[in-house]
């Protein structure tokens, strides 16, 4: 078993969703070295930003989180920057963590990266039987070519890289911009907005019958690390909660939560998306003992009280997640201060 606490430790992300809960329990393990590159100092799609990390952090364990990520409106809006940025940042960054011989390298993927009609609960075997989803290819593929990269390393190098594919996450400190978001902090925030201006109705996209399985994100963290520790592997390890739910029983779910007691309309002319999406969790829990144990109820009353609490009393109709991130950080009285000209870039 790995011991985190006595290494030096790199997140790339880590200043984001997923990045600052891992980096939280990092710490709380006892790592006291935690190197986060934030955008601004180390642009990561350039080879200048990647070898300014290197010198800076000198890392003997990496955690790649950096990404552009969003909605099926984000990747319908940005396919080839989400290919490119996505592609380019961690073949460049895998690349100089063999030059600098970190010791082991964690890799983010995503199951977008699954192919759009694979039989659930989706089987890591099976990643390879087909063409991803079509909204979001561009940013799964990039993504997977990351793992034939850890692959091939590791045959060729000896370079000790795992690759895991987290299902969809949500929690507190998501990304809370509606053109950009995830279907859960999307949700959340029209229904709030809704019940608030007291409308009578929401409109959700596709006509609900999609499924889609959701893993806390504290969970994801504790999965990260789960692995960081104690898995070696050549082989792609899903991160999920194992539980699915229909889009439309999700709506409902999300109302409730958000007290919002109006209409739930389908828009039909938008896209579901993939079809069906749950993953086989065995390999995680056998092979480093990962577990979910957040229930997607007890983590959406959770992400709602954060939610209200940090953002409710901000008037803004454009908030975005680095106002909202920033905001979590501040006292009350300086969230007014916050307004629609911060837009988060990804
Ligand atoms: N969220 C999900 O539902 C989900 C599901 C499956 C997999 N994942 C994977 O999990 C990882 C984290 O996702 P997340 O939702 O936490 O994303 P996020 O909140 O958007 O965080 C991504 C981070 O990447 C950094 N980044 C982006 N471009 C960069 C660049 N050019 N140079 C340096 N840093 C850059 C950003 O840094 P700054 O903050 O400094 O701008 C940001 O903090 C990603 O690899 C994603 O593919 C996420």
């Amino acid at each position: 078993m790995l011991n985190l606490s006595t290494k030096r430790v790199c997140v790339t992300g880590g200043g984001g969703f997923l990045g600052s809960f891992l980096c939280g329990k990092l710490s709380a393990r006892g790592v006291k070295d935690i190197f986060v590159p934030r955008r601004r100092d180390y642009d990561l799609t350039t080879e200048a930003g990647i070898e300014k990390l290197f010198r800076d952090a000198r890392p003997e364990v990496l955690f790649h989180l950096a990404a552009v990520v969003g909605g099926i409106g984000a990747n319908l809006e940005s396919p080839g920057r989400f290919f490119y940025e996505n592609a380019i940042m961690g073949i460049q960054l895998i690349e100089a963590a063999r030059r600098y011989a970190v010791e082991k390298t964690i890799v983010a993927g995503t199951i977008c990266a699954y192919p759009k009609f694979t039989p659930a609960p989706f089987r890591e075997e099976t990643l390879w039987d087909g063409y991803p989803e079509e909204t979001n290819a561009p940013y799964g593929i990039a993504k997977k070519a990351l793992l034939v990269q850890c692959q091939a390393y590791r045959q060729q190098y000896g370079m000790n890289a795992i690759y895991l594919l987290p299902v969809n996450l949500y929690g507190m400190r998501d990304n809370f911009d509606l053109e950009s978001s995830h279907v859960i902090p999307a949700l959340i925030r029209k229904c709030i907005e809704a019940r608030d201006r007291g409308d009578k109705s929401i409109v959700c996209w596709g006509d609900g019958t999609a499924t889609r399985e959701f893993l806390f994100v504290e969970d994801a963290a504790d999965g990260l690390l789960a692995a960081a520790e104690k898995y070696d592997g050549a082989e792609p390890v899903n991160l999920g909660s194992g539980a699915e739910i229909t889009i439309k029983d999700l709506v409902h779910t999300v109302a409730r939560a958000c007290n919002f007691t109006g209409e739930i309309l389908w828009d039909t002319s938008r896209p579901n998306g993939q079809p069906r999406r749950l993953l086989d969790t065995s390999r995680a829990e056998n092979w480093f003992g990962f577990r979910a144990n957040t229930l997607l109820d007890e983590g959406l009353l959770k992400t709602v009280q954060w939610y209200e609490q940090t953002c409710g009393r901000v008037k803004t109709h454009t908030r975005t997640r680095r106002t909202i991130r920033s905001m979590a950080s501040l006292g009350s009285a300086e969230l007014s201060c916050f307004g629609s000209s911060d837009k988060a870039a990804c």
